[in-house]
């Protein structure tokens, strides 16, 4: 197995994996038990100082089913952490003294600025390693807080400051995804003093509505609302954000990659948009702190087979190749390309070419084969996506000067 231990912040992450703030990161007991399975690091579920007592609604989660995929997306309205704080606090004391060569981020959020000061000594004070400051939760009850605070970009910088001031351990900005341009509130986050940032926290959204009774879910007692969505759905919107800070040479900030991560594939990504740590909730509450050894195993096997030395290595290597549109080589065009030996004749290249493509091929109903009429193939792909024969249907650059015929306009 490979050494998979990163610098992040000055601090060494013995893996770049990390359980994100969350019910998977509740309390002691989970987390060691997540320690135990291989996951180096925790950002601890969001303390709150309970001067506002915070109870969850319930029921509290929701899936989104695409069809026979299950759990493709989470909605939540879960608050932040409704434990005491000194119990909190005593469990991140407890993991420093059994687990003292994994990492612990505390995640806080304040409902003042006096409260941001008192949460980040706190942290400190108990041993965290570093501390997470939730600007991004998207539902919580408590007006004026979560991702209203990372939508007020002055507001970040103001309490980055303050608990800067307040402790001596880094200080990681944890961005909502709803906004724009993530790199305006990381910028902001940066002036305040920010050792780090995280991305994403959840996404607004609504998953389900009840057909019977029209409430979307989850249905809190007759009454549902706009939350916090997650997983795989949400990874192409995370990875967008990672791509865009991680190439903002003002910035210069080590990120922290969260939204969507299930497998060593994912985790990649991000580490080849600019992550350095990776985190996860979703895919935990899907399959289980278990997850972790097909990450390890996955990045290791890479690693090897790529020559990778380190970690560090690979963060930010994919970026080079990510552009803006208009750098495009537009005098390189192709078509699809069939290897019709192993078609098996379903017919859905053809459906789908003549209702969502360029209407290039046409149908041999005799030999049940599509019949690809090159010149009129738009290269949208869109055939391979759905053909059912793995690796059928290829991509094939033509002759410079190759020009797409298009379809004659229809006299009247
Ligand atoms: C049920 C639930 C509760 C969450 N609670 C918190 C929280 O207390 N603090 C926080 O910063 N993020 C919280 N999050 C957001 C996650 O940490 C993470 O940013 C988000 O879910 C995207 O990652 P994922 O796709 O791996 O779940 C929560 C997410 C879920 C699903």
């Amino acid at each position: 197995m490979k050494d998979l231990s990163i610098d992040f912040c000055g601090i060494k992450f013995m893996n770049p994996f990390m359980l994100s703030s969350s019910p998977v990161s509740n309390c002691a007991e989970m987390i060691a038990r997540a320690f135990d399975a291989g996951w180096g690091g925790v950002a601890y579920k969001t303390l709150g100082t309970q001067v506002e007592k915070i109870i969850h609604p319930s029921p509290r989660l929701n899936k989104y089913n695409n069809q026979a995929c299950r759990m493709v997306g989470l909605q939540n309205v879960e608050q932040i952490s409704d434990r005491p704080l000194g119990h909190n606090l005593k469990d991140i004391k407890w993991l420093k003294k059994h687990y003292p060569k994994h990492r612990v981020v505390a995640s806080i959020m304040g409902f003042s600025n006096k409260e941001w000061e008192i949460l980040g000594k706190a942290a400190e004070d108990a041993g965290a390693d570093m501390i997470e400051l939730n600007f991004s939760c998207p539902h919580m009850a408590i007006e004026g807080s979560g991702s209203k605070v990372g939508q007020a970009f002055d507001l970040v910088e103001m309490f980055t400051e303050t608990v800067k001031k307040a402790v001596s351990i880094p200080v990681m900005a944890k961005m909502t995804p709803n906004i724009t341009d993530m790199n305006e509130p990381a910028m902001y986050a940066k002036k305040g003093g920010a050792d780090a940032i995280s991305a994403i926290n959840t996404l607004s959204a609504i998953t389900e509505i009840g057909l019977d009774d029209l409430v979307p879910k989850p249905n809190v007692f007759g009454k549902g609302a706009t939350s916090g969505y997650s997983g795989p759905c949400v990874k192409p919107v995370a990875l967008r954000f990672m791509a865009d800070m991680a190439q903002n040479p003002d910035l210069g900030l080590p990120i922290s990659g969260i939204g969507g991560i299930e497998t060593w594939i994912d985790a990649l990504e991000f580490l080849l948009l600019g992550a350095s740590t990776i985190q996860v909730t979703t895919g935990i509450i899907h399959y289980g702190y278990r997850i972790v050894e097909d990450m390890i195993e996955g990045l290791s096997d890479y690693m090897e087979e790529k020559g990778f030395s380190s970690v560090s290595e690979i963060v930010g290597r994919a970026l080079p190749n990510v552009h803006h549109t208009d750098e495009f080589d537009l005098s390189r065009q192709g078509v699809a390309e069939y290897d019709l030996d192993r078609c098996i004749g379903c017919g859905q290249c053809y459906i789908i070419c003549q209702d969502g493509g360029g209407q290039a091929l046409s149908w041999d109903a005799e030999n049940r084969r599509p019949v690809m009429d090159e010149d009129r193939c738009l290269s949208c792909m869109a055939c391979s996506f759905i053909c059912p024969v793995e690796d059928l249907i290829h991509y094939k650059e033509m002759p410079k000067g190759w020009v797409r015929h298009d379809p004659e306009p229809k006299e009247d």
